[in-house]
């Protein structure tokens, strides 16, 4: 049987539009989080505390962490690769972070110019850091099913990087398919790798859309009992740092299926896809979503 639940996550304001070559206002970025919420999401990844020479897109990250307007019950997350980016992250008052690194070593240098091993040893004081401060941590495990830069990436490889982020203290981890390339079964035995380290509701699936195999993704990983995924409204985003990268499955498209299935996520469908549909009009484009685009359509 499935989860009954799902916790779903949208990455749009942080992982959709850090892609962007059009400049999004701090405003529209704030907006958009606003239409989130009342949609009925609960957890929000808002922006990254990164160089802003490596991903000017999230730049004004510590304006938008002012300008949303918090909603009770609803979970706000920021991105942060170092010592650097915590103090002002944690000054902008999240409820969660993010460290992130992946299972291959040529994606971890291009993205955030170390060693997998060097990223382990950079995220310990910024773990301890965020602990101390009340905030919990989460860890994305990029290229978790195929990298750009090495091609295929085994369940060995995913489990040697996400037990290191489990003894490091990492609170919940995010298997990332970064380029969209996996399939069931390979998705299926890389959340088992992760389901040895972390409790089952501490494993997230993060799927780009890129090949078209998300949903099917995500339906794999439903089958193992894992029920905390992300997406990103409107099918936004992508990656800087993996050419050719899409968007995360959209948001639209994640509800239409649970709502399906009978599993409750308490997003209204209906008020996702104008969330969607304000900030696809803010870059002067359709959603990429399939269901937005059906909705809207009628
Ligand atoms: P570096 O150049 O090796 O670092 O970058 P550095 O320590 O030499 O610093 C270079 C400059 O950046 C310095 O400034 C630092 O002060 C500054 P300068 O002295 O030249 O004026 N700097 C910072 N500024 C603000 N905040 C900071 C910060 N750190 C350094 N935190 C670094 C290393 C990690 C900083 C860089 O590579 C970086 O920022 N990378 C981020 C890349 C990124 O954001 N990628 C996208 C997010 S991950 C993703 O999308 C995947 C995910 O969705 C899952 C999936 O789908 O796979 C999560
Ligand atoms: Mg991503």
């Amino acid at each position: 049987t499935l989860p009954t639940h799902v916790k779903l996550l949208d990455v749009g304001p942080r992982d959709g539009l850090q892609n962007e070559k059009a400049n999004v206002a701090t405003e529209h970025k704030a907006q958009l989080v606003a239409m989130l919420q009342d949609a009925g999401l609960t957890e929000i990844e808002v922006t990254s505390f990164v160089s802003p020479k490596w991903v000017p897109q999230m730049g004004d990250n510590a304006a938008v962490m002012a300008a949303i307007e918090r909603k009770p019950g609803v979970r706000y997350s920021v991105l942060v690769p170092n010592m650097k980016g915590l103090e002002p992250a944690l000054a902008s008052r999240p409820d969660e972070i993010l460290v992130f690194t992946a299972a291959s070593e040529a994606f971890t240098q291009k993205n955030i110019n170390c060693s997998i091993a060097e990223s382990l040893e950079r995220f310990a004081p910024v773990i301890e850091g965020a602990h101390a401060a009340g905030v919990k941590v989460r860890a994305a495990l990029s290229c978790a099913l195929g990298c750009p830069y090495e091609g295929d990436i085994s369940a060995d490889q995913v489990e040697a990087v996400v037990q290191p982020l489990r003894a490091l203290g990492v609170d919940a981890i995010d298997i990332a398919d970064t380029i969209g390339v996996g399939t069931p079964r390979k998705v299926q035995a890389a959340m088992a790798r992760a389901l040895k380290h972390f409790p089952l509701a501490e494993v997230s699936g993060h799927f780009h859309d890129t090949y078209g195999q998300a949903l099917t993704n995500i339906y794999a990983s439903l089958e193992l009992g894992v029920h905390s995924f992300h997406a990103s409204v409107a099918g936004l985003g992508g990656c800087p740092y993996a050419k050719g990268a899409t968007g995360n499955v959209a948001s639209e498209d994640v509800v239409f299926m649970l709502n399906g299935l009978g599993i409750e996520t308490g997003v209204d469908l209906d008020r996702l896809v104008d969330a969607g549909a304000f900030i696809s009009g803010v870059l002067g484009r359709e959603p990429v979503s399939r269901v937005a685009r059906a909705v809207l359509a009628k």
